[in-house]
Parts: C-alpha cells; structure tokens; sequence
C-alpha cells in the first residue's frame, strides 16, 4: 500500500501533478470537511471537486448497509446501459425524470462526462435543424452553427473547443469550428445586491451582435447556447429578461433554445435547475457533475422533427450509455437532497453567506460585485493578482475554493454545508482579504 506521504511523488513519476498538495482521505474526510490523509489537516470544502459533489462526505445515508450492497453490486459489473438494462437503471432513470426533470420534458439521454453532454445536446440540434431545412439527406450540416456566448466554457471536447472561450490555453492550437460568438451581458451587483451597470445597455449590444449573427448564417443556427449563469467564465449572471430574450430569438428563428446546467443543475441554486429562476423554458438542458451520470433532458419541440435522435436508433449513443454506479450513487443523492430538504438548506445558506460577503465588501473593502445563489457564489478583487494571492491564503487557511474568470474568487458548497460552517468560513474570508494580507 503507498503511504499517503508518498501519492504526490509516485504519481509525478508517471504523469503531470498539479493538482492541490494534499491527499483526499475518503474514510476520514466528512461532511463540508475534506481531510487530507498526509497530515491528518482538515480544509473546509468550498470546492467540492469543481462543485460536483453535492453532499459532502461519508453522508450516514451513504453508508447504510443496503445502498452498500447494491453499490458492491453494480461496482463489479459495468454494462452497456445504452443497449443493456437493469433494475437500478429503470430505478435511477424513474427517480430522476420524475424528481429532477421539471414537467414536460419527455426524453433523456445519458453520458459520462459534462463536455459531452453539452456534445450531445448540439448533435440533438444539429440533427433537429438539418430536417426541419431539408439538408438530411446531404452532407451540408458543415453549413450549421452555434450561437453562444463570451466567456463561456463548455468544455474541451472535439464540439465544445469551438465554443469554450475562457483561458486560451484550454482551447489553443486545436482545430475548432468558427462559430458566431456574442456578447454576455453580465450583471455587476452593488453591495446591496442591486444592479450597478448598465445592464439595458449590455443586453442591447448581445441582442444586435445576436441579430447580426443570425443575419450573418440565415437559417443556419441549429441552437443558441448559454450557460444560465456562467461559472468558469466569472460567475456571470444575467436577467430574467435577456434569458427570455434568447427564448423568443430561439422561437422566431427555428433554433433549439440550450441551457448548459453541468455546473449549476442538480439543486446547486436550490432549486433543481438554475433556468427555473428565470422561468426561461429552454429545449435542451445539458447536465453533469452533481447529477454524477451525465446526459440532456429534451422537451417537445424536439418532436416537430418525428425521426429526431430520441426515436432513431444509433444517432446518438456510446457504449456505456452513462455509469451504472454513477447511476445507484446519483438516485441516492437524490434521495438523500429531497429527503432532507438540502435545496432549502442550500438557498438559506448561499443568502448567509452572500449577506456576510456584502458586509466584509461594506465594512473592509477590497472585495466588489458579491453574487450568487445556493451553493454558486463568487465576489470579484481589485486584480487578477490579487485574486490569485487571496486563493492561496484561503487554502492556508483551510478553505479550499476557485478562480473564476479573470479576477473572481467562486465558492461552490456542499449542499449539506451549515449555518456555524458559513460562519467560520466568513472568520476565514475575512483572514484572508487583501486588507489583511
Ligand atoms: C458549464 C460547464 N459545461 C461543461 C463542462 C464540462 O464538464 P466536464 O469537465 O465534466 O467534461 C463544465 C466543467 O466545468 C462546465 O462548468
């Protein structure tokens, strides 16, 4: 067995280590608590393996006898779910559509991965559009594109590359697709929560780059593709308004309306899905992370198409068709978030902890645009620099979190983080802001 000590210098021999300098103990750690197995230190986990894991760690329900057994179970098989069904399949599938799924979104489809999930989420468009233009029996679907967004980040697989804009180190040198990419309107938020830019403004420079794009490619947009609020790219949110903005600009140019809700699906807002907010209604949502197994939900515009890639054989697939275990551990998340009410919690704690970052952002300065919801929360500082100074002194302080953007900090909580955790999380921040460094 490699003593703990030892997992950062065999790993390096044999591949690139640059990760975080401790070791995840998966016996020890619990709840919001990550404990590392070198030094027996605990760090307050406001990172949550880039906030796709919702309930902390070693959670009792996760570790009662019978969730066990069936986890041993499907732990030493892997079928092809795609073509190959079990009982914890139909039992995952039933428990998701009908606890996660808002109403009338009738198909599914399953994957491992939230890159390609947002992958097939555009070949549903892509498909969908070919046959409502006539060009299914052609190869001119190379004619079709993508409307999305700056500072976006959906991924880095073959599709997502050609839309993923945030560090260009992710996407540089590779071949990509030359996509209309628009403006983000993002909010900027006073210390009060109000908006402090000019966000009719913004949204009127995205809406006429939008226009433009759509002019640019008639007829050529298979789908218009946000992330309801951006993560990676800074924790960007936008109106109600602009998200139903995109809605009618879907609706009036025959394009499926995509939400990607890898990073903020799964009750992360508190509520199953970040569109439900806004009321937004998209065709397809693309989701990850928390939910464990991946895939897309699709609602009936898809059938305007009779022959779309939910009703014809092999259009999508893969051989795993998503993660049997991902599928057991996923239903009792779910399970697990409902029966304890953890959205609720989650929405209750994200407010305490905004409300406390507003008030170090009043009293001390140095920290500006305090946002979020549920366990999504970010502030920005004064320079990247600075931003990049005050990670490392939070992780000295035992408070693990994220870059977001050029100058962002994000926290990304688990959904059974409490009220005395906010607190000493709040003690930490203030430790760690420039005025104290
Ligand atoms: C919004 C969004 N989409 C897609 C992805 C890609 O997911 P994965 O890293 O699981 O491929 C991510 C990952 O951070 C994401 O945040």
């Amino acid at each position: 067995m490699i003593d703990a000590k030892h997992v950062h210098e065999t790993l390096r021999r044999y591949q690139l280590t640059d990760g975080y300098p401790f070791v995840l103990d998966l016996e020890r750690s619990h709840g919001s608590w990550l404990h590392d197995a070198a030094t027996g230190e605990e760090y307050l986990d406001f990172f949550t393996c880039f906030a796709s894991w919702p309930v902390g760690y070693n959670h009792p329900a996760m570790l009662e006898p019978e969730f066990r057994s069936e986890l041993d179970l499907v732990a030493r098989h892997k079928p092809a779910s795609s073509d190959l069904y079990t009982r914890q399949m139909a039992e995952f599938v039933q428990a998701f559509a009908t606890r996660v799924t808002p109403e009338g979104f009738p198909h599914h489809f399953w994957i491992s991965g939230g890159a390609l999930a947002v992958e097939n989420a555009l070949k549903i468009a892509f498909d969908w559009k070919a046959h409502k233009i006539g060009i299914e029996n052609s190869d001119d679907g190379n004619a079709l594109v993508i409307l999305h967004f700056r500072q976006a980040f959906h991924g880095r697989s073959g599709y997502t590359l050609s839309l993923t804009n945030t560090v260009p180190d992710k996407i540089a040198l590779f071949p990509k697709f030359d996509w209309p990419r628009v403006h983000n309107p993002a909010i900027v938020f006073d210390q009060d929560g109000g908006i402090a830019n000019d966000i009719e403004a913004e949204e009127a420079r995205a809406c006429a780059e939008i226009e433009a794009a759509l002019a640019k490619y008639p007829n050529r947009v298979a789908a218009i593709l946000l992330e309801p609020m951006q993560g990676e790219g800074g924790d960007n949110h936008f109106r109600p308004e602009f998200l139903h903005k995109l809605r009618e600009y879907a609706d009036q140019n025959e394009a499926l309306l995509i939400w990607d809700e890898v990073q903020t699906g799964f009750f992360g807002s508190g509520k199953a899905w970040l569109w439900q907010y806004s009321g937004a209604r998209p065709d397809v949502v693309a989701f990850g992370k928390k939910s464990q197994v991946c895939g897309c939900y699709a609602g009936p515009r898809v059938d305007e198409v009779p022959d779309n890639v939910f009703v014809r054989s092999s259009r999508i697939n893969s051989t795993w068709g998503g993660n049997l275990v991902d599928m057991v551990r996923s239903h009792k998340f779910i399970d697990i978030i409902l029966g304890e009410k953890l959205d609720e919690n989650i929405a209750a704690r994200g407010e305490e902890l905004i409300a406390g970052l507003r008030g170090l952002a009043r009293e001390k300065g140095g920290l500006s645009n305090v946002r979020g919801v549920g366990s999504l929360v970010a502030f920005t500082l004064e320079s990247p620099a600075a931003r990049d100074a005050m990670l490392k002194r939070l992780q000295e302080r035992k408070i693990l979190a994220l870059a977001s953007g050029e100058q962002a900090i994000r926290f990304r909580m688990p959904l059974v983080v409490t009220s005395e955790e906010i607190a000493t999380a709040l003690e930490r921040i203030e430790e760690a802001l420039p005025v104290n460094a």
